[in-house]
């Protein structure tokens, strides 16, 4: 069982408790706006709890379910109270027109979130890949990138216990082409496949 803390009340914070919950994990929800916070505890049922934002979350992984350009903003505004926390950044920085990251080129929002972190604090890329309806329902793989095993650890046990797949991508570097990822699925979802319902996975030979 892992304890689960979510920073933001929308869609992501929904999609992840809810299957966070179900596969026997505590869920912590911290909301800017308190009374988002507890509508969405309510909401999430039992298990689910609500946090005091700024303060020191209950959870050993801490998700930042926030706008790319907010997830770096947060984890300054948050300090020292994530000393010691795997933090799981989800973001997909797309530029307004969804045709390119809004990132300078050979960095990532995964890497910015780092470098705001505190140096006890360990953060992993994960779920950016996965739009959230196929999160809701569907069996997708999880890849994952980060630089310190442990951290990778604990999120791939999480990742099992809601009946998913963690796929190690490799260490923190590579977020920067898991954003591009998720901006591959949004040109194939416009294009190839032509609708939000698929996910990328990997299949072996054998
Ligand atoms: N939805 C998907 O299909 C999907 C898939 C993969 C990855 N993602 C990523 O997941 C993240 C969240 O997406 P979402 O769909 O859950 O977005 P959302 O429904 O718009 O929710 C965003 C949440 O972030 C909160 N927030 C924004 N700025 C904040 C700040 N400075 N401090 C604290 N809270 C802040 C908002 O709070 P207020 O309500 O108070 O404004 C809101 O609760 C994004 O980075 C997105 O790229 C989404």
């Amino acid at each position: 069982m892992s304890s689960i803390s979510f920073i933001g009340t929308g869609n992501m914070t929904r999609i992840l408790g809810t299957r966070a919950l179900a596969g026997g994990n505590t869920v912590e929800v911290i909301g800017r706006d308190a009374a988002k916070a507890a509508a969405l505890v309510s909401e999430l049922g039992a298990g689910a709890t609500a946090g005091v934002s700024g303060s020191v979350p209950a959870g050993d992984i801490v998700i930042l379910a926030v706008p790319y350009a907010s997830a770096a903003p947060v984890v300054s505004q948050y300090g020292d109270a994530l000393a010691g926390k795997v933090i799981v950044d989800v973001s997909n920085p797309f530029n307004p027109s969804g045709t390119g990251l809004d990132t300078p080129e050979g960095t990532s929002i995964a890497e910015e979130v780092a470098k705001a972190a505190p140096a006890s604090a360990h953060v992993v890329k994960a779920f950016n890949t996965i739009f959230g309806q196929v999160l809701a329902q569907g069996r997708p793989d999880v890849f994952i990138a980060g630089d310190d095993a442990q951290a990778k650890a604990s999120m791939s046990a999480f990742i099992e216990s809601i009946g998913l797949r963690p796929l190690d991508v490799g260490d923190l570097t590579m977020a920067h082409w898991l954003e591009g990822a998720g901006l591959l699925m949004i040109g194939l979802a416009r294009n190839g496949v032509g609708n939000f319902n698929f996910s990328l996975g990997i299949s072996t030979l054998g």
